[in-house]
Parts: structure tokens; C-alpha cells; sequence
């Protein structure tokens, strides 16, 4: 063999040496990560699908993700098992991830509570526990200084809200912690959670509302429904000029909504409905041009629906029903072009439905139960130009008016309608034959006489 033949084999074997090891490298995670992941494991009740039996390199389970920027350790940066029917407790080992970016275990069936270690993972940025049958406080002293993201909703956590939580995770954008058993007063720390796009605290037990809360800046969706929020809903409100979602429903919040809607210009769905809110609605709620989904239904409103509809061009969905609202329908609100669900019912509403809702042609539902409306006949001629028509609910209405006869109305999409409790006089109406879609049909405690038609049979998709 030639000295020039020996080099060249000398170069071919620590070239393929050298590949040897980069590619070993990439074929193993780091120790400490596979004992981490195996204590884990093993404290589950459950096994998870590809974890037993498989090799040593962790990198290539079910669910684990390494990080392959370096070389020279392959660390677990993420742990996504979610919808894995994965059930048992999470042991400390879990926290060993030192490198673990993601932690996503929703929706499965662990319980217990958490390991504070847990709550010390510096580099952890997603944290997504929902759905579980996790129990416990969240530890006091957490420490989560990368973290952006957590969603703990749908368990059966307690305790009042960690203080500090502001202090040691400055960068947190999403924060749910929905559906569990929080109470208190939430805490007035977050007003140092400067990043906060997305708070949601609905379905718990929290009482009230700390002022710094109306300093977050970023904040664009509030979630506070069921929970036991009372007293005035501060103007406060209106610093927040990001909001595209507001939901305080189901809550017992009294007096005036504030006059703030023309400071939150990127509103588009505000739903106060289940509390005690009194007085007109505020002018500039009914001048706002963002709003798409408006829901004040059940609270003791009053004054005149009077919604400019020249600027509210946007809106599709209107709950005002169970209220005091007075005065007759205003036949400007027809010009409200994108409605396509409208619910006035159980108002001290009067008069009859203008003329002009037969240009409402995104509609799909109308509710105008319980409202003193009169003249069926001419509503029904009305309406009928709707033609996306799907639900109308008319009932408790029209007392003692004659049911209209006219065969040519027209109700083509019509899956639902209801005109009972109206004490309705004449016979089953013949115009109902084009309803063939009809679903429902309610026309009970009326004074209607004679047989049903045979045709009424041949409606298939009645229930
Ligand atoms: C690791 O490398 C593979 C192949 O080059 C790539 O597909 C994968 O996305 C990388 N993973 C990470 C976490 O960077
Ligand atoms: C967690 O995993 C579930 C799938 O089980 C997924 O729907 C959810 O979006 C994930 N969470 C995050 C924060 O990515
Ligand atoms: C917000 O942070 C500042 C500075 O760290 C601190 O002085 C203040 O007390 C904090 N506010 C709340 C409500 O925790
Ligand atoms: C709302 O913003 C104004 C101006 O920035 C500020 O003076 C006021 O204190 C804020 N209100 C609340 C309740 O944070
Ligand atoms: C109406 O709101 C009250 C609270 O103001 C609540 O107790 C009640 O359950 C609500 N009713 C309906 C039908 O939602
Ligand atoms: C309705 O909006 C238009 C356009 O902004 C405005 O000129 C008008 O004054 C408003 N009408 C009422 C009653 O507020
Ligand atoms: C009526 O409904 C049809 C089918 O759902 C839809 O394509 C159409 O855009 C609707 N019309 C209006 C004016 O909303």
C-alpha cells in the first residue's frame, strides 16, 4: 500500500467516524431528558401509545420534540400529548425538562395537583393543561420567567390567584383560567402583565375587579361571564382600546352600562346579558361601528331600541330580549343590512312590524315573542320577503286576531315557527303548504277550528 493510498484510507475513516458521531448524536436524546421522560411516564396510570418498547432515543416517542440547533445535546423542547386518554399524576420528574419550551397534556383524564417544580421551568413558553381533573392551588411562589402562554381551564383548581404571577412572568400574552373554582378578588398584580392580549377568567368564583386591569393596553379579548362580579361596571372599561371581545354575562353587575363604546373602536362582539343592568342604551353603543355581536339579553334595560343603523353597518347579531325596553320598532332599524339574528322578545315593545323589514334580507332569526305586536296579517306579508327566513317566533302576540287565510304567503326556508299563546281565531292556515322544510311548528293555546290538511303528512322533516 502506498503512503498516498494509506492517506486517503486515513481520511475516509475519519471522515466516517466523524459522520458516525453526528449521526449518534442525532439518534439519542440527552440523558438527563430520558430520565426525566421515563419518571414521568411511569407515575401515569396509563401507557402512552409508542413510549413502551421503543428505543432510547426519545427524540423519536410519541409527542416529544428535540432541539436540533446544537449538535452536541439533543434536548426535549416540547411534550405535546394531548387527547392521549392519559390518566394518573404528574410527578416532579416532569420539571427535569430543563430545555421544554411546550408542554401541551389537555384534554385527558390526569388528576391530582401539580408539582410546584413545575412552576420553575425557566424556559417553558406554552403551558397547555386544559381538560383535565387537576385539583389544588397553583403555587404561590411560580416562577415562569419565558412563559407566554397558559391555558389551565376545565379543571377543579382553587385558591385566589397567584400575586406575583406579573412580577415573574412579564411576558405572558394568554392566560385561561376558565371553568375551575378560582375566587376573590382577581388579582390587582395583572395590571403588571403588560403583554396580556388574552384574559380569560369566565366560570369561577371571582368577586371583584382590581383597577390595573384597565391598564392593559394589549388586551383584546376579556372573558369574565359566570362568575359573581357585582356592583358598576367601571368606565375604566374604555381604556381599553384593543378589546375585540367582551363578555361580563351572567354576572351581578348593577346600574348604567358607561358611555365608552366610541373609545373601543375595534369592539366587535360585547355581551352583557344575566345581570342587573338598568337605564337606556348608551348612545354611543348604538352609534358603534365595529360591533357585529351585540347580547344585553335579561337585565332590566329601558328606554327606545333606537340603533343608528347608518353606522352600525357591521352588526349581525342582536340579543336585547327580556328587558324593559319601550316604544314601537323603529323602521329604521331595517337598514341594519347585515342582521341576521334579531331577538326583541319579552319587551313592552308596541305597534306592528314596519313595513320595512322586508328589506332585512340577511335574516335568519326573528324572535318577537311577548312583545303587544298587532296585526298578524300584515306581519306575516311582511316578513315573508325575508327569504332566508329560518326561525320566527311570533308567540304571545296578536290577541285574538284571525289567523290570515291567504294561500300565496310564502315561507320557503322556514324551519321553525311558532304563533302560540296568541288566542288566534279561524282555521288551520293553508298557507303553511310551502313550508316544506318546517321542523317545528307551534300553534297551541289558539281558537283554531276544523281539520288538519293531508298534505301536513307528507312534511318529513317534522319532529
Ligand atoms: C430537526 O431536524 C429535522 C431534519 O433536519 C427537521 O425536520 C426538524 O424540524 C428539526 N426539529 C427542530 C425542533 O428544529
Ligand atoms: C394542545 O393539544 C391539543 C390537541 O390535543 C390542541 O387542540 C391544542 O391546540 C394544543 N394547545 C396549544 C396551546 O397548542
Ligand atoms: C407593578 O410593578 C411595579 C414595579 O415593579 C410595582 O411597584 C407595583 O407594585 C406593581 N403593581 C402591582 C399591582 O403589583
Ligand atoms: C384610563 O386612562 C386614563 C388616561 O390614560 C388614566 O388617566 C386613567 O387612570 C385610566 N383609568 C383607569 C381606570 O385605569
Ligand atoms: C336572568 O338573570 C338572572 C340574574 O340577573 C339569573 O339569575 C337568571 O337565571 C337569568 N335567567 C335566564 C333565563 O337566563
Ligand atoms: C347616526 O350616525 C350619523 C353618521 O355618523 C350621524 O350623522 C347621525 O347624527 C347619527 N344619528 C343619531 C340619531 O345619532
Ligand atoms: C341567504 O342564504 C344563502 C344560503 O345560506 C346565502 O348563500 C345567502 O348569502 C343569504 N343571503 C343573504 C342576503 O344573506
Amino acid at each position: 500500500m502506498s503512503s498516498a493510498n494509506l492517506c486517503l484510507l486515513l481520511i475516509l475513516l475519519v471522515f466516517s467516524f466523524h459522520s458516525w458521531i453526528l449521526r449518534s448524536q442525532e439518534l439519542t436524546c440527552n440523558l438527563n431528558d430520558l430520565i426525566a421522560l421515563n419518571g414521568f411516564s411511569s407515575c401515569l396510570e396509563s401507557d402512552i401509545v409508542g413510549w413502551s418498547n421503543s428505543t432510547s432515543d426519545c427524540c423519536t416517542w410519541t409527542g416529544v420534540t428535540c432541539d436540533n440547533s446544537t449538535a452536541l445535546s439533543q434536548r426535549v423542547v416540547s411534550l405535546e400529548l394531548g387527547s392521549n386518554k392519559l390518566s394518573g399524576k404528574i410527578c416532579d420528574s416532569l420539571a427535569g425538562l430543563h430545555q421544554l419550551r411546550i408542554l401541551n397534556l389537555s384534554h385527558n383524564l390526569l388528576r391530582g395537583s401539580l408539582p410546584t417544580k413545575l412552576f420553575h421551568v425557566q424556559n417553558l413558553e406554552v403551558l397547555d393543561l386544559s381538560d383535565n381533573d387537576f385539583v389544588g392551588r397553583i403555587p404561590a411562589e411560580s416562577h415562569l420567567s419565558s412563559i407566554r402562554y397558559v391555558d389551565i381551564s376545565k379543571n377543579s383548581f382553587f385558591g385566589p390567584m397567584d400575586k406575583n404571577l406579573c412580577k415573574t412572568s412579564p411576558h405572558i400574552q394568554y392566560l385561561d383560567l376558565s371553568s375551575n373554582n378560582f375566587f376573590g378578588e382577581v388579582s390587582p398584580a395583572l395590571g403588571n402583565c403588560t403583554s396580556l392580549q388574552n384574559l380569560i377568567l369566565a366560570g369561577n368564583n371571582f368577586r371583584s375587579l382590581p383597577k390595573g386591569i384597565f391598564q392593559l393596553q394589549h388586551l383584546s379579548v376579556l372573558h369574565l361571564h359566570k362568575n359573581s362580579f357585582s356592583g358598576p361596571l367601571s368606565d375604566g372599561i374604555g381604556n381599553l382600546s384593543n378589546l375585540v371581545e367582551l363578555d361580563i354575562s351572567s354576572n351581578s353587575f348593577t346600574g348604567v352600562l358607561p358611555d365608552v363604546f366610541g373609545k373601543l373602536q375595534k369592539l366587535e362582539q360585547f355581551s352583557a346579558s344575566s345581570n342587573k343592568f338598568t337605564g337606556i342604551l348608551p348612545i354611543s353603543m348604538v352609534n358603534s361601528p365595529s360591533l357585529i355581536k351585540l347580547d344585553l339579553h335579561n337585565n332590566t334595560q329601558n328606554g327606545p331600541i333606537n340603533l343608528n343603523c347608518s353606522v352600525m353597518t357591521r352588526l349581525m347579531s342582536l340579543h336585547l330580549g327580556s328587558n324593559n325596553f319601550h316604544g314601537p320598532i323603529a323602521h329604521s332599524m331595517s337598514s341594519c343590512k347585515s342582521l341576521s339574528m334579531l331577538h326583541l322578545g319579552h319587551n313592552n315593545l308596541r305597534g306592528q312590524v314596519p313595513y320595512r323589514f322586508k328589506n332585512l334580507q340577511s335574516l335568519k332569526v326573528l324572535i318577537l315573542s311577548r312583545t303587544n305586536l298587532v296585526n298578524l296579517s300584515s306581519t306575516l306579508k311582511i316578513l315573508q320577503y325575508c327569504n332566508n327566513l329560518t326561525v320566527l317566533i311570533l308567540s304571545e302576540n296578536f290577541p285574538e286576531e284571525q289567523m290570515p287565510t291567504d294561500v300565496n304567503l310564502q315561507f320557503r326556508s322556514l324551519q321553525v315557527l311558532s304563533i302560540a299563546y296568541c288566542e288566534l281565531r279561524g282555521s288551520f292556515p293553508l298557507w303553511l303548504r310551502g313550508c316544506n322544510v318546517l321542523q317545528f311548528l307551534d300553534l297551541s293555546r289558539n281558537h283554531l277550528s276544523g281539520s288538519i290538511p293531508l298534505w301536513f303528512n307528507g312534511f318529513k322533516y317534522l319532529f
